[in-house]
């Protein structure tokens, strides 16, 4: 599984980078904010840093201004997937930004059905939301399982991508019923490193190496 990194924060990125954990990056206008900055100049820059693809959402909500704003957005560099709402005006425009050989990320699908059609659309990526629906008591896993058994019934190409990641826990689970990407903010990617038995046994052998002696450079 592909683990893209769902932030605009220039240094989070930098630091997963530097790991070989970063195969792309997401962001979104509410991450955008966050992150204070300019939507073309932090998207550059994160672009500059990493060669998988980078998301970058269009605002507007009628098809044309949709399809100017993602020809702008993909101007910034060769990797940009424009990520249109899973809107039927959504749709239009990946039809026609995929028919131009751009790569679209088709964001907040909620349904199969969603997924269905975005894939009839060319997207390149499908992004169901798991944590927003885990908030409405649903089970956002569910969702994963039907698009991943949907995709493979007929072949399509479109890649599925797990977005709105709260835990560790929805990674396994994501790549366990076969989601081709993980998008999860940093402070959970880092958190798949933790395990309290990592921590008590390295705590027993720190002790142990202190009483042995043991020094090695
Ligand atoms: C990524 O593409 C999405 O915009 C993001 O994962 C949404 O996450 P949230 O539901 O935690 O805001």
């Amino acid at each position: 599984m592909k683990f893209f990194v769902d932030t605009a924060e220039i240094d989070a990125i930098a630091e997963l980078n530097d790991l070989g954990m970063v195969d792309g990056v997401t962001t979104n206008p509410s991450l955008i904010m966050k992150s204070g900055r300019d939507i073309l100049e932090v998207t550059k820059e994160i672009c500059d840093m990493v060669s998988g693809p980078v998301s970058a959402e269009v605002v507007a909500t009628e098809a044309d201004a949709m399809i100017a704003e993602g020809r702008k957005l993909a101007e910034i560099a060769e990797n940009i997937a424009v990520k249109v709402p899973l809107t039927w005006d959504g749709l239009k425009a990946c039809k026609v930004l995929s028919d131009e050989g751009r790569m679209v990320n088709v964001t907040l699908c909620f349904s199969a059905n969603q997924a269905l059609l975005a894939a009839k659309a060319g997207a390149t990526f499908i992004s169901p939301f798991i944590g927003r629906l885990d908030d409405l008591n649903l089970d956002g896993m569910d969702l994963i399982a039907d698009i991943r058994e949907i995709y493979d019934n007929y072949g399509f190409d479109t890649q599925i991508l797990a977005a709105s990641i709260r835990s560790a826990n929805h990674m396994s689970e994501a790549a366990k019923i076969g989601a081709d990407v993980a998008t999860a903010p940093p402070g959970v990617i880092k958190k798949m490193a933790e395990h309290v038995l990592t921590d008590k046994g390295l705590a027993q052998f720190l002790k142990d190496a202190e009483s042995a002696g043991i020094k090695i450079v």
